[in-house]
């Protein structure tokens, strides 16, 4: 029987299973990470190995020694979550990877190893886009939600505002026209001397600091719900410079809470904006920037305000984890959707059909 023989005759059976395994590989960027989850709402055992360290040196990813790290810890990691979910390889029911958006290199690490782990087993494998994994950290961390609903995902490369219409199924409602968020949060970071990755730094200094310090501009969008913080980034680094270069620059503290601010106050207003015109009935967050205190703070206030419940990933899976994964390939999987051995790597890859 050849591999697509058997793995086509395994899907068939799991999709009539009550309880599905899967063990999920993403090393789309710069975290390793593996997982077992059940029927895509139960964590069974999620490791994630961060490359931080390796890249903090040079201030950003650096691609070649992401792939290279991943191709180490691909074992490594992948068996320290079958060890703390107790299980061998032969208890998993299905396997999945993060083919795209990403990395090439650092994508293909993942991919090739799951597809040799596919071919040795004869286990279907199911691939998953990291924004669609992003998304469903959501299912994760609150088990009762279920689509519709409009999500924010603010990651390091995306910002985008989506409606789920149901497992699977996103319509792009708007999208940055320049910088990802993320992005965005990692430059003025740098700008203020923060190291590696600056978001997370940014968004702590900026509790202590007061965000009506520094003005910053309401930049323009010809799309209703689209964003842009190219022209905001620029006014921060600009104004930072002046003021370093006439001697006096604003205490640090202060000038990430501006920064922050407007970042958010974008991100909020569009997000509501859009939820109003489709009278959305729930909400959610998703990626890294979905861990950002003052966009959970704001968000949540605003969505009571509106009376429209919001979800938000446990902070723990707001970054790269292999958990949201293993959620995402089991609706994929229940639709049988899986790959067979030409899976590649898609760096570019998109998620939405009207994009
Ligand atoms: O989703 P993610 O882990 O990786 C990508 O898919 O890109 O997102 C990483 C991004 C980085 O730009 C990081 O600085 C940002 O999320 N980030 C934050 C915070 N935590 C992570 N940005 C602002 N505030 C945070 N607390
Ligand atoms: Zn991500």
């Amino acid at each position: 029987m050849s591999y697509m023989e058997q793995a086509r005759e395994t899907l068939s059976r799991l999709q009539q299973k009550d309880k599905v395994r899967i063990l999920a590989m993403e090393t789309s960027c710069d975290e390793t990470a593996a997982a077992v989850v059940e029927n895509g709402r139960v964590i069974v055992s999620s490791e994630v190995y961060s490359q931080i360290d390796m890249h903090a040196l040079y201030g950003g990813v650096v691609p070649e020694i992401a792939s290279r790290a991943h191709v180490e810890k691909v074992t490594p990691v992948l068996d320290e979550a079958l060890r703390k979910a107790g299980m061998a390889l032969s208890d998993v029911d299905a396997l999945a990877v993060t083919y795209g958006p990403g990395l090439v290199g650092a994508l293909l690490a993942g991919v090739s190893y799951m597809k040799g782990l596919a071919y040795v087993t004869g286990k279907p494998l199911v691939p998953v886009h990291h924004i669609e994994g992003h998304i469903c950290a959501n299912y994760l961390t609150s088990p009762e939600l279920e689509p519709p609903f409009l999500c924010l995902v603010v990651s390091g490369g995306h910002s985008h505002i989506l409606h789920v219409r149901d497992y699977g199924i996103y319509e792009l409602l708007g999208c940055t026209q320049d910088d990802a968020a993320g992005e965005a949060f990692d430059k003025a970071a740098r700008v203020l001397d923060l190291p590696y990755p600056g978001g997370p730094r940014l968004d702590k200094l900026a509790e202590q600091g007061n965000p009506e310090a520094l003005p910053l501009p309401h930049p323009h969008t010809d799309g209703k719900y689209d964003f842009s913080f190219s022209g905001l980034k620029t006014a921060f680094l600009n104004a930072v410079h002046h003021q370093e270069q006439v001697g006096a620059r604003m205490d640090s503290a202060d000038l990430a809470a501006s920064f922050r601010k407007a970042v958010v106050d974008m991100l909020c207003e569009k997000t509501m904006q859009a939820a109003r015109d489709t009278g959305a009935a729930r909400l959610a967050l998703a990626g890294g920037v979905s861990a950002n205190s003052l966009l959970r703070r704001q968000m949540q206030a605003l969505c009571d305000g509106a009376g429209i419940p919001l979800y938000m990933p446990r902070l723990d899976l707001c970054g790269d984890n292999g958990a949201m994964i293993a959620s995402a390939a089991y609706f994929r999987l229940k639709n049988g959707e899986i790959a067979d051995l030409k899976l590649n790597a898609r760096p570019a890859a998109k998620l939405f059909s009207n994009a």
